[in-house]
């Protein structure tokens, strides 16, 4: 008798909550081909074959059912190998448990039509950034069953739809919101990425929203522009003679990396992320730093647990080289800043702004998300303001961490002799750029 394959069906780790938790709402987002897709179908045959459920497949507009996730469904049970499902021209069925997939558009359904999908289990919103406000206030209440869930994937059209506005953006207890990209994507082809790549070098201002999830009308309110990050990445720095400062995000309790950066004057050296350090052993971390790389200042953020590594280390003596900083903080110019942290990431930005002087970061996983995505806004005085960590986080589906390290490098000034040392090969000339620009105090 043949043999039957293993079913082999891999979820990405951040689609698994579609599987294991029992929430309303699922919203999951991003740019081009962050898995999405195909991770939800594969997701509903997988629970499909596990219990008899009723799935409604909408989007607004489905003049054909060529246009939905029908074909998608049919190629993943043929690749998949489930001879359990059976498929028939408008809807797919499981044999053996009696789960039964329809297709519908949104659109010109007025809520008596709508009315013959209230007894689903599962219903998948796909392209949910075309849904319109009046097709989501029939949909939802019409989903009433006991423990039904509504699933959306969308890449973001503008800052106002209708969906991330209603879901997304200020999420409560009962919604999941989750950003994918097609670098969180392990099954990414090459092409793909070859594409992302080339938007990268010749469209950046493009990148943000094709490729990394951002709505379009975002581009004007990101404080730091993701061909300034760009620019930063290419390499043209060896190392640099001045004073080492090292920026430290602590993490919260529980979750989250500590980060550190190094910065040497215009020389971003490099990152460090340390993954479940509790207090002291990041005290201790800081401490070999100390003895070992000599830093001039570390600049430690006193949120979250930061508060008592900084303790520890003032206790043992570094109270000169470690200095305390709150986010929440008045800035040095409290007419321009709300804050500390606005003052700090607004250091960043002009650091890297520079027309003049060369400026170098290390090519780190996430830096120019981390970068590009916190947004600015102003207050009534006309000062500028940051979205806060909690709001970036929701969005985000984690904190700027990388980002606010860096930033905290910016958080005092620091008296600065040193030179970066350059390659030569673009015939940058050291003595010509900072002949007359050398100055004795910068950030
Ligand atoms: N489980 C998988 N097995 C094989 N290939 C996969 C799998 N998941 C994703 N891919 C590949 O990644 C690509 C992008 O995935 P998908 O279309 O699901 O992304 P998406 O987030 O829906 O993108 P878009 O926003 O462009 O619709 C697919 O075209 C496919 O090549
Ligand atoms: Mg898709």
């Amino acid at each position: 008798m043949k043999k039957s394959k293993p079913l082999k069906i891999i979820i990405p780790a951040v689609f698994r909550p579609l599987l294991k938790e029992k929430i309303r709402y699922k919203l999951y987002y991003g740019g081009r081909a962050g898995g999405k897709s195909y991770a939800f179908a594969d997701s509903l045959l997988l629970k499909g074959r596990m219990e008899k459920l009723f799935i409604v497949c909408v989007r607004e507009i489905q003049e054909s059912i060529k246009e939905s996730v029908y074909k998608l469904l049919v190629d993943r049970i043929e690749t998949l190998g489930l001879t359990d499902y059976k498929v028939s021209q408008r809807k797919i069925e499981n044999k053996l448990t009696g789960t039964r997939i329809i297709f519908k558009g949104l659109r010109d359904q007025d809520a008596g039509k709508i009315k013959s999908l209230e007894g689903a289990d599962i219903c998948w919103i796909e392209e949910g950034q075309y849904i319109t406000k009046k097709s989501w206030d029939i949909l939802d209440p019409t989903i009433r069953k006991e423990n039904s869930e509504i699933w959306i994937s969308m890449n973001r059209e503008e800052e106002t739809d209708p969906l991330w506005t209603i879901l997304g953006a200020h999420p409560d207890d009962r919604t999941l919101v989750r950003k994918v990209n097609y670098t969180d994507n392990p099954f990414c082809p090459e092409e793909i990425k070859f594409q992302a790549q080339k938007c990268l070098e010749t469209r950046p201002q493009e990148y943000p929203h094709i490729w990394l999830g951002e709505p379009k009308s975002q581009a004007d309110s990101t404080l730091i522009a993701a061909g300034l990050v760009l620019k930063a990445f290419e390499g043209k720095m060896l190392s640099s003679s001045s004073p080492l400062i090292i920026g430290a995000d602590i993490a919260r309790f529980g979750s989250d990396k500590t980060a550190l950066f190094f910065r040497k004057g215009r020389y971003g050296v490099k990152f460090e992320l340390l993954d479940s350090m509790d207090t002291v052993e990041v005290a201790n971390h800081l401490t070999a730093l100390i003895k070992t790389c000599h830093p001039y200042r570390i600049f430690l953020d006193l949120g979250n647990t930061g508060a008592g590594v900084y303790d520890i280390l003032q206790d043992r003596g570094y109270g000169e080289i470690v200095r305390g900083v709150n986010f929440g903080a008045k800035a040095f110019l409290p007419d321009r800043y709300v804050n500390k942290r606005a003052e700090m990431w607004d250091a960043v930005r002009e650091w890297l702004s520079s027309e003049e002087l060369p400026v170098q970061l290390p090519k780190e996983d996430g830096l120019l998300e981390d970068l590009t995505c916190v947004r600015k806004k102003y207050d009534s005085c006309g000062r500028l303001q940051l979205e806060s960590k909690e709001e970036v986080r929701k969005r985000l589906g984690r904190s700027p961490d990388l980002g606010d390290s860096l930033a905290l490098t910016f958080a005092e000034p620091v008296r600065d002799f040193g030179e970066p040392k350059l390659y030569s090969k673009d015939k940058i000339y050291i003595e010509d750029l900072f002949k007359e620009k050398k100055k004795a105090v910068s950030w």
